[in-house]
This record gives C-alpha cells, sequence and structure tokens, in this order.
C-alpha cells in the first residue's frame, strides 16, 4: 500500500527572543556573493506597507551552492526575504549565510542529500523552509541541523515556522529532531515512501502536540513504547483517517482504546506481541472503519467481530497469523442480519489454529452474509481442531453438515436446575410405573381370584358330597356310609 502521508504537527508556543554573536565562517565552498543579483532575479516587492517581500529567486541557475552573502537591503527590517534556489543541483546545503530578516527558503529539486550541521544557525529568523523534492533521509536530518546560534549554555531556537520535507526518502525521524524548533506549526511529510513518524521509543505523546487540533490525517506510531492507545489522540479524531499503531508491547484493546476516533477509515494494530485480547465494543466508535488490520498477534486468542457488526463501512478485516480458535459473535438468522457487515468483501483468517465446529461456521456464516454475491473468502485458512476436520480449508466447511448434528448443543443456561427426579420426564417416568405397577397388581389379582374361583369351582365338582349324579345313587352312597 502506498503511504500518502501528511502530518501537520504543531508544536508548543513559546517566544524567544533571538540575541547572541555571529559566528565567523572561515570556509568558503559558497557561490561569490557580491553578484548574486546579477545571476538571479532579485526584486523588491512592496505588497503591504510594513510587509515587504525582497525576492531572489536563483531557480535552475545551474548553481552547485548557496551564496556566500545576500545582497544588500535597503529598506525596513520588517522585510521578508523570500529566497528560492529550487531546481539547482546542489548536493550539499551549506550554513546560509547571516541575515537578521525573515526569511522564506526552498530548494526543491535540488537533489540535496546533506544538509550541513548548523546550516541555519545564521538566519534565526526563517519562517519557512521547504526542502520537498530531494533525497533528504532521516539520517541526514539531525536536531542539530535547526539549531540556533549558541549562547551562554545552550542552543537558541530558530523561529521556523513551516518546514516542508515531502517528496523525500526519509523513513525515519531522529527522536530529538525538533527540539531547536519551539514555534513548528507545520511539517509536512508527505510522499515520503514508507515514513515511520515511529520507533522513537515514545511510551506517552505530551497532549500539547495536538491542542490545536492540527489537521492530522495519518500517523504512524508503530514500534514505540505504548502500553496502550494514547489518549491524546482523541484531540485529532475528527481528522484522523489512518492509525498505524502495531509494533508496541500494547496487552488489550479495549472500549476506550480508540475512543473519540470517529473517522478513522484504516486502522493498522498488526504484529504486537503482547496482544491478548480484543474486548467487547473496541471498534463500536469507528463508524467509518474501512480496513481493520489485525493480524500477525501472536498472542491474540480473543478477538471481538461482534463489535465490527454495526459498521457500515467496513471492506476489509486481517486476522491472519494469531492464535484464534473461534470468532465469537452472536448468531443471528438469516432475516435478522441483513444490515449487518454489510460492505465486507475480504476476510483474512489464515494460519490461526481454527477449532472447526458449528459456533465457527455460524460466525462464518453471519460475516459472509450466507452466501451473498461477491465475498472473497481466504482459502488458505483450514481448521486445526477436531482431528477428523484438521486440515479442511474454512471455506469447504459449508459443505459439513456440522451444525445440523449438533443444533441441540445450543448452551442452556444454567439457572435453577430441579432435582433429577423432579424433572417432568422423571415425574410422567414415575407416574406410568405407579400405573404400570397398579395395572401389574391388578391383573395378577384378578387372575389370581379368577384361577381361585375355577379352582373353587373345580373343587366342588371333586369333594362335594352332592354330585349331579342319580339322587339314588348318593342315598345309596350315604346310607351305605351310614
Ligand atoms: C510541500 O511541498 C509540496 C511539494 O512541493 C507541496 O505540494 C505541498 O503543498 C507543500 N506542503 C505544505 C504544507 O506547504
Ligand atoms: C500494518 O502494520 C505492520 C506493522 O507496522 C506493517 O508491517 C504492515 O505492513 C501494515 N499493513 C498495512 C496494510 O499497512
Ligand atoms: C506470523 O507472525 C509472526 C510475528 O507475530 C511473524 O514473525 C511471522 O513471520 C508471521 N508468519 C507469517 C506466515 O506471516
Amino acid at each position: 500500500m502506498r503511504i500518502l502521508l501528511r502530518i501537520l504537527l504543531l508544536a508548543f508556543f513559546s517566544a524567544f527572543c533571538v540575541h547572541g554573536a555571529t559566528i565567523e565562517d572561515d570556509e568558503a565552498p559558497f557561490e561569490p556573493g557580491k553578484e548574486i543579483c546579477t545571476r538571479c532575479n532579485c526584486a523588491l516587492h512592496e505588497t503591504k506597507p510594513n510587509y515587504n517581500h525582497f525576492l531572489i529567486d536563483c531557480s535552475a541557475k545551474d548553481m552547485h551552492n548557496v551564496p556566500t552573502e545576500w545582497p544588500s537591503i535597503d529598506g525596513s527590517p520588517d522585510i521578508i526575504i523570500v529566497a528560492s534556489f529550487s531546481g539547482n543541483e546542489i548536493n550539499t546545503l551549506h550554513r546560509l549565510p547571516q541575515a537578521d530578516y525573515s526569511m522564506h527558503f526552498s530548494c526543491r529539486h535540488c537533489e540535496l542529500k546533506v544538509i550541513e550541521v548548523d546550516a541555519f544557525l545564521d538566519v534565526p529568523k526563517i519562517l519557512r523552509l521547504d526542502l520537498s523534492w530531494n533525497h533528504l533521509t532521516g539520517e541526514t536530518l539531525r536536531s542539530d541541523t535547526f539549531r540556533g546560534r549558541f549562547s551562554t549554555k545552550s542552543y537558541e531556537p530558530i523561529a521556523l515556522e513551516e518546514l516542508n520535507l515531502s517528496h523525500n526518502q526519509i523513513r525515519s525521524l531522529e527522536r530529538k529532531i525538533f527540539e531547536h524548533l519551539p514555534r513548528l506549526k507545520t511539517l509536512s511529510l508527505a510522499h515520503n515512501p514508507h515514513l515511520d513518524l515511529s520507533y522513537m521509543s515514545l511510551s506517552a505523546i505530551p497532549d500539547e502536540i495536538f491542542q490545536q487540533k492540527p489537521k492530522l490525517r495519518e500517523l504512524l506510531l508503530q514500534g514505540n513504547d505504548f502500553h496502550a492507545v494514547p489518549e491524546s489522540l482523541s484531540q485529532v479524531g475528527k481528522s484522523l483517517k489512518s492509525l498505524y499503531i502495531g509494533v508496541n508491547p500494547i496487552e488489550e484493546l479495549t472500549e476506550q482504546s480508540f475512543l473519540g476516533l470517529t473517522n478513522l477509515v484504516h486502522l493498522n494494530v498488526s504484529f504486537m506481541p503482547n496482544l491478548v485480547e480484543v474486548r467487547e465494543h473496541t471498534f463500536s466508535e469507528l463508524k467509518h472503519l474501512e480496513m481493520l488490520m489485525c493480524s500477525d498477534n501472536p498472542q491474540m486468542t480473543k478477538f471481538d467481530v461482534e463489535s465490527l457488526r454495526s459498521l457500515k463501512s467496513l471492506r476489509e478485516l486481517h486476522l491472519s497469523n494469531c492464535s484464534l480458535k473461534t470468532l465469537n459473535i452472536e448468531v443471528k438468522g438469516k432475516d435478522e442480519q441483513q444490515d449487518d457487515f454489510p460492505k465486507l468483501r475480504l476476510l483474512k483468517l489464515e494460519s490461526n489454529p481454527w477449532h472447526c465446529d458449528c459456533g465457527l461456521l455460524s460466525a462464518l456464516q453471519e460475516l459472509e452474509h450466507h452466501g451473498r454475491k461477491g465475498f472473497y473468502s481466504d482459502d488458505r485458512a483450514r481448521c486445526a481442531t477436531p482431528y477428523d476436520l484438521s486440515g479442511t480449508l474454512l471455506p469447504d466447511l459449508f459443505k459439513e453438515p456440522l451444525c445440523s448434528m449438533e443444533i441441540r448443543k445450543t448452551p442452556r443456561i444454567p439457572i435453577y436446575e430441579p432435582a433429577s427426579f423432579l424433572r417432568p420426564k422423571s415425574i410422567l417416568l414415575s407416574i406410568f410405573s405407579v400405573i404400570a405397577v397398579v395395572a401389574i397388581g391388578l391383573a395378577v389379582g384378578c387372575t389370581i381370584v379368577c384361577i381361585k374361583k375355577k379352582l373353587k369351582q373345580s373343587d366342588f365338582g371333586f369333594t362335594t358330597p352332592v354330585r349331579y349324579t342319580t339322587v339314588r345313587e348318593s342315598f345309596s352312597t350315604t346310607t351305605s356310609v351310614a
């Protein structure tokens, strides 16, 4: 991704008067100063009373150095020298000749590689410096470069308010680079490839930096010592569009982390060695978020997908190379979630130990709009567990009957659980067994009674003296017995 960096920094306001001895130069590798106005175009522009410009236009004059002297200027001390040396092949910017006027100095397209230490020592009232379109690197820019004259104990500051270092090769800036620039209001570092304002061992950002609410659009803070997202960022929340805060020892991101950054479009929270958890509601406020990079966080086991649900602009979500096993998401029905994740088109999930179950599958379905068109799903993400699914590509999970089998496994809310014998099933069972026992009892009783009856009947048949024989016979027997 091409980084377009435009940083406007506001530094503290403190006025200093500059007074001190001029230090003499011995070296003279400069263009001779006397004839400068014969080579260049010099002109006094009296635009407003007490606001006059003395223009020294030396652009594209095939010069290899700045002159040794400024032309003599007759006029009030309010004159501003506007000097342009743009379009000359200068390579090394030596110390500018001494002037006690305010100054705008530009040297664009000068093929500058080096700026001499103390280059602006003799022009302490320089207000604007445009060094865009050169080959300057972070290493050639040091705090010494911008210091003023030495007085008694320390170096005086210079008056610089605007510094344009766009279109250079700056990757990083020295920590104390602006030590001598207390009035710096505008710093442009646009179009420096891979610019890092980062890796400066910062552990806090002083609130003063953002106090005037400059239109800070992009801020690179990766590679520092932040243990939390600096709170002072909320002061530039209205303008900030991109924030890079990866490679910091942050352990968790919470609801507080991005408070007030309502216009953020790109957020990069990657490569954080200590990040364990992204808590609930972390991203709820970021209504304009389009790209969220949260990958390569080796300890991250929890990530709050839920708070992304309502972000109407989110297009890309990168979660690869973390320790995620599942995505915590509230599963809604197909009809309920029409407006959730409406623009999400890219989901990067590879290199995580995914546990492929119904929960994960449902989360994927929510995120991918139940197969709505235009979704680019990552091919390389695979299940790690359970054993029989390990190695399965996540997109292939949609073919697995994961949820149909486990649908009853929805976790029951652990409220009052009746004793086992009081559960409806047990009660019914008990009633049935009682009925069954009674029924069996009755049946057994009946049969016994019946059998008894039958037996009794057959007993009479055999034992009663009254037999259904002839009366005579019975008589004969009784008489015989008698
Ligand atoms: C810095 O310089 C670039 C290119 O020369 C220009 O486009 C840009 O507007 C300047 N920025 C500021 C803040 O002056
Ligand atoms: C996100 O930040 C990390 C760490 O600084 C960096 O390596 C990566 O390239 C960034 N990603 C994007 C898309 O900017
Ligand atoms: C995963 O992240 C670690 C650091 O967090 C990094 O060293 C490693 O290169 C990454 N692996 C891949 C495949 O990107």
